[in-house]
């Protein structure tokens, strides 16, 4: 993959957080193509964009019923209310009223007899100002007939299980009769919530009418392409005519995967019955209450294993609250079962999953897309083996890993070929002292009757590829101008993940040139038809490729002219930083391209890549789904409040893998971002609906994110050194943005450990999650053996 003709990557930067260790390979950290925008409020989003002529406003109006037909709807006060041009009902589409991602039709865009969840859009009022859109939607009058209300996995169990997908099961050996001849056994639950995306940018989109039916819509979307066809079929036209761009998110984290359809459908309607440009920017308690979030997951598990910690088998049911409609819902409780076995090998194995209808939001992909929701069900059970046996859970874990050559088959028959679990596990452990700290905590916690500090330190192993094996492919375009300057573009997309920089890197480092040489512009489907989500962490792995791919296309043709323009052999030239060496002459990179356009070169090409080796069967439950492993692992020491049932992160060690790393500085960004993102939502992140389906926490005063202050006292990040990936992936490097999100996992288990101290560790604290304050001290009430909270008054 490497060649010689290659330049290192330019413009190192010091290390990302003060504290923070950037080791790892002959990569540089190249500061993010935004940074200083993205500092100084310059970075634009699609509400910083300037304002076409005479642009109008949308803003949806929403149900007030989780499931109720829809008896009448008396719109005259919103059509009549100041500034309002056009009210949209699901009558005025003109193609087709379903937004479904997944071909399902089961998600009209506006409803029409039916509502399913309480804050479905109905209606949208287009207005002169958002604020007179804003007041005119509260303006309608609907009759509604309720109709029973299914709001959580119990009550959609109770009801006879409604799936919006097929579960899946995936099994080797005989669970059953492993789980039956194991020498002992135990069985469980643990819930898990779900989590808002709390994207800072919410959902946005502006749609501008062009002529003969042409609409261009600026989308906060991490699926361009999809945009473009849900409008195109909502509209009732080709493709061709649909053209979705955005130059960056302001975050998506899943969140803008396929929830970003519906905002740019309604502006680009809006549009197109009003010949204006319209906009539409959800007011964040609205784009809480409108959209999906991280599925929350309750799962039954039976583990056989032996007295030396080993499991024999395996029996699990993985349920998942999926929403209304089916959404993306069946890859991601298809991604929980492919992460149920973490890094651990399970000799006999069944897992199943139960994709559960629900009349609440649907709930869609979220960093690790099901994949920390199985990871969390299988430290469980690790964690129950260790209080059954008495062992550090370290040990149950270093003793189950996945091996190399042998015990390395997983739960979908995919052969784990390069097993590093152990190796990073015992790494980390040693650089932070694990053992030590971990008998003075204990000690400590004997003489402290209120502050108890625990500790633990968990692996990942996530698999890197779309299960869907057709969305691992990606395109790129890449333009040489005459004077030397080169702009790059492909088929991702930047929600703040350094995605554009990584590839700016690439071609810089091919050319041989500096930064402000390469221009990344928009992402747009008229420039890469196409294309795929920026998603399953996979936007390096495949544009990255997708790039290389066109710059070496050029290159092939430069090449090949200065080698006859010049009179030397195609080997003598090189694109290095101080020109292009031609033989013994070094020729400015502008020179070359000059000389070039004149002998009528084309220095313009299309890249194309798509991940080799992949496949996977659902039917069978067989398959290599992934093209690869990412690893790590985190230690995290808490210290809780038996009072008040507070915590505090005190310490955070990281070990990760990102391969031979594009960019360090930004890949140990994306782990800290992660990790801080999977402790909030195992912490402090709790969704709650009140019994008429209606989420109560739509805002920050209700939900809560992590802030700075709650990220941990110590925190040290490091890249796993010498480590390039062992398959060809793109200068060798793994891609990095979910898999860090699984390291929270460890503050989970630190905290249990925690509350373990108040048997004395014998028994296993069955901590839920999130581990909020209150989660804690009912916990607490639990260990100490009081059946009820203290009385009140
Ligand atoms: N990092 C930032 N800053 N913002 C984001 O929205 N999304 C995450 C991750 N890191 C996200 C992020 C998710 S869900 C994914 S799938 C990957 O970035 C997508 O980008 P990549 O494939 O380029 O890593
Ligand atoms: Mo990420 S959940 O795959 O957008």
């Amino acid at each position: 993959m490497r060649d010689t003709i290659s330049a290192p990557i330019s413009g190192a930067l010091p290390d990302a957080v003060p504290g923070t260790v950037v080791t790892g390979g002959a990569s540089h950290s190249l500061r993010h193509e935004s940074a200083a925008m993205h500092v100084a409020g310059a970075a634009a989003y699609i509400d910083d964009m300037p304002e076409p002529k005479g642009l109008l406003h949308v803003v949806p109006g929403l149900s007030t019923r989780a499931h109720a037909r829809i008896v009448s709807m008396d719109l005259d006060a919103v059509r009549a209310a100041p500034g309002v041009v056009r009210v949209l009902t699901a009558a005025d589409i003109p193609g087709h009223n379903q937004v479904s991602p997944v071909g399902r039709n089961d998600e009209p865009l506006l409803a029409t007899d039916l509502v399913s969840y309480y804050g479905q859009p109905i209606f949208a009022v287009v207005a002169e100002t958002r604020l007179q859109a804003r007041h005119a939607a509260r303006l309608a009058r609907i009759e509604y007939e309720d109709l029973p209300a299914i709001l959580d996995i119990a009550q959609a169990r109770a009801a006879g299980g409604a799936m919006v997908w097929r579960p899946l099961t995936m099994q080797r050996g005989d669970a059953p009769s492993g789980l039956a001849a194991s020498p002992r056994r135990v069985a469980g639950r643990i819930t898990m919530g779900g989590q808002e995306h709390f994207y800072l940018e919410g959902q946005a989109a502006m749609a501008q009418p062009g002529e003969e039916g042409e609409m261009r819509v600026w989308s906060s979307t991490q699926h361009p392409t999809e945009t473009q066809h849900m409008v195109a079929h909502v509209l009732d036209r080709p493709s061709n005519l649909v053209t979705t761009e955005i130059r960056r998110m302001g975050g998506g984290f899943g969140g803008k995967e396929t929830q970003a359809n519906t905002p740019a459908c309604l502006a680009a309607l809006a549009a197109e019955l009003t010949g204006r440009a319209a906009k539409i920017r959800l007011d964040r308690d609205d784009d809480m209450m409108m959209t999906g979030k991280r599925h929350d997951f309750v799962v039954d598990y039976d583990v056989g294993f032996d007295d030396d910690g080993r499991i024999r088998a395996v029996d699990m049911v993985l349920a998942a609250r999926c929403g209304w409609s089916a959404d993306l819902s069946g890859p991601v409780t298809d991604r929980a079962l492919f992460h149920a076995d973490n890094a651990y090998y399970y000799p006999d194995v069944r897992l199943r999953s139960e994709p559960l209808k629900t009349n609440t939001q649907s709930n869609t992909a979220y960093r690790g897309f099901g994949g920390p929701q199985g990871i969390v069900a299988a430290e469980r059970v690790i964690e129950e083996i260790a209080f059954a046996t008495g062992l550090d859970p370290l040990d149950v874990r270093l003793r189950n890993v996945y091996g190399t050559g042998t015990r390395d088959l997983t739960p979908y028959h995919m052969t784990v070929e390069d097993s590093i679990s152990a190796d990073i596990m015992a790494k980390l452990a040693d650089d932070c002292a694990y053992r030590a700290r971990r008998a003075a905590l204990r000690a400590a916690n004997e003489g402290s009757p209120h502050i108890r500090r625990g500790i633990a330190l968990t692996p990942v192993k996530f698999g890197i590829s779309f299960t869907a094996t057709h969305y691992n492919q990606a395109g790129a375009l890449v333009h040489v101008y005459t004077d030397g300057s080169v702009q790059v573009n492909h088929g991702g997309t930047e929600m703040g993940q350094g995605l554009h920089t990584k590839m700016v890197q690439i071609a810089m480092r091919e050319f041989g040139l500096p930064a402000d040489r390469v221009r990344i512009t928009a992402t747009t489907t008229g420039k890469v038809p196409n294309t795929s989500a920026t998603a399953a962490s996979s936007g390096a792995d495949l544009n990255g490729m997708a790039v290389l791919d066109a710059v070496r296309r050029i290159k092939d043709r430069l090449v090949e002219f200065a080698a006859g323009h010049w009179g030397v052999d195609a080997a003598q030239v090189r694109f290095l930083p101080d020109g292009v060496h031609v033989g013994a002459t070094v020729v400015p990179f502008p020179d070359l391209t000059r000389a070039a356009y004149f002998a009528r070169v084309s220095m313009s090409s299309s890249g194309f890549y798509k991940t080799p080796k992949i496949s996977w069967n659902a039917e069978t439950g067989r398959g290599r789904p992934f093209f690869y492993f990412a690893y790590g692992a985190a230690c995290a020491e808490v210290a809780i409040d038996l009072l008040t049932g507070e915590t505090r992160i005190e310490q955070v060690d990281i070990l990760h893998d990102a391969g031979q790393s594009l960019n360090p500085a930004i890949d140990i960004g994306q782990i800290e971002g992660g990790f801080v993102q999977g402790a909030g939502w195992l912490t402090t992140e709790e969704l709650v609906w009140d019994a008429s389906g209606r989420l109560r926490t739509h805002a920050p005063s209700t939900y809560k994110v992590p802030a700075c202050s709650d990220r941990p006292r110590r925190f040290t990040v490091k890249l796993l050194d010498h480590a390039p990936n062992r398959e060809d992936t793109i200068f060798r490097s793994k891609a990095v943005g979910e898999p860090p999100f699984v390291h929270g996992v460890a503050v989970l288990h630190a905290i249990s450990d925690a509350l373990a101290s108040i048997d004395g560790y014998r028994t296993c604290p069955r901590l839920d999650a999130p581990a909020t304050p209150e989660t804690i001290l009912r916990t607490t009430e639990r260990m100490r053996g009081l059946a009820a909270p203290c009385p009140v008054g």
